[in-house]
């Protein structure tokens, strides 16, 4: 199978999920990039089932409301069952690195509202260790410098992302080789940077469920204790 073909089945497989729980007056979160893509093209298909969604970025909610679904700014919803997203790498406790497409912190938003958070991934994504894709972080763009010398003194090769602007008119600067082996701690220090606006990493609010595509199928991966 292609990575597609495994975003693609994984994708349909969360939709499969949740849709014996949708109610008229449920509310999605949904995420962003290829594989939150092919989520919302199969979730179109239960759009009179449930009353709308909550973005994690411009991008989901323009193609959401292509599909005819209503989108929600946060603030007017009370509570999201479900957030449905991909990762740019997932380790065996559901601790991601997310922000390749640099929604980090919106996503980490809804993430932390959401009840249940169901990472969607090919098994490419899939690591001992995180740390190999490069850690992102929106940073405020005064700021730039000062937390490029912060991230050396923790250990990691800051490279500012080029002409990238985020949804919040921030910055990003993707951190290479840091020691990702304590996830939580490396988040919390991140984010204690001055001119950090938040990091790429999971940790402190992981996935409850990971939905791996992989050659053999969908494998269906609970958090323990979640
Ligand atoms: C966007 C993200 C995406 O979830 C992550 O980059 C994975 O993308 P894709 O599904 O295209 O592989 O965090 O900010």
């Amino acid at each position: 199978m292609t990575q597609d073909e495994l975003k693609q089945a994984v994708a349909k497989a969360a939709v499969d999920h949740i849709a014996p729980h949708l109610e008229p007056s449920s509310i999605v979160g949904v995420g962003t990039g290829s594989t939150a893509n092919f989520f919302i093209d199969y979730l179109a298909e239960y759009r009179n089932d449930f009353d709308g969604a909550v973005a994690s970025s411009e991008a989901t909610a323009e193609r959401l409301k292509k599909h005819g679904i209503p989108v929600y700014d946060l603030n007017a919803v009370n509570e999201i069952e479900f957030y449905v997203d991909g990762a740019d790498e997932t380790n065996e406790s559901l601790e991601l690195i997310k922000g390749g497409g640099g929604a980090l912190t919106r996503e980490k938003i809804v993430a932390a509202v959401a009840k249940t958070f169901i990472c969607i991934a090919d098994e490419s994504k899939m690591v001992g260790i995180l740390g190999e894709f490069p850690l992102p972080v929106e940073v405020i763009p005064m700021a730039r410098s000062h937390v490029g010398r912060e991230i050396v003194k923790l250990g990691g090769d800051p490279v500012y992302r080029d002409g990238f602007v985020t949804d919040n008119g921030n910055i990003i600067i993707d951190i290479h080789n840091m020691d990702i082996s304590r996830p939580i701690q490396v988040e919390e220090r991140l984010n204690n940077i001055v001119g950090v606006v938040t990091n790429g990493l999971f940790a402190r609010r992981p996935a409850d469920l990971l939905l791996l595509g992989t050659s053999e199928g969908v494998k269906s991966i609970a958090r323990p204790g979640a």
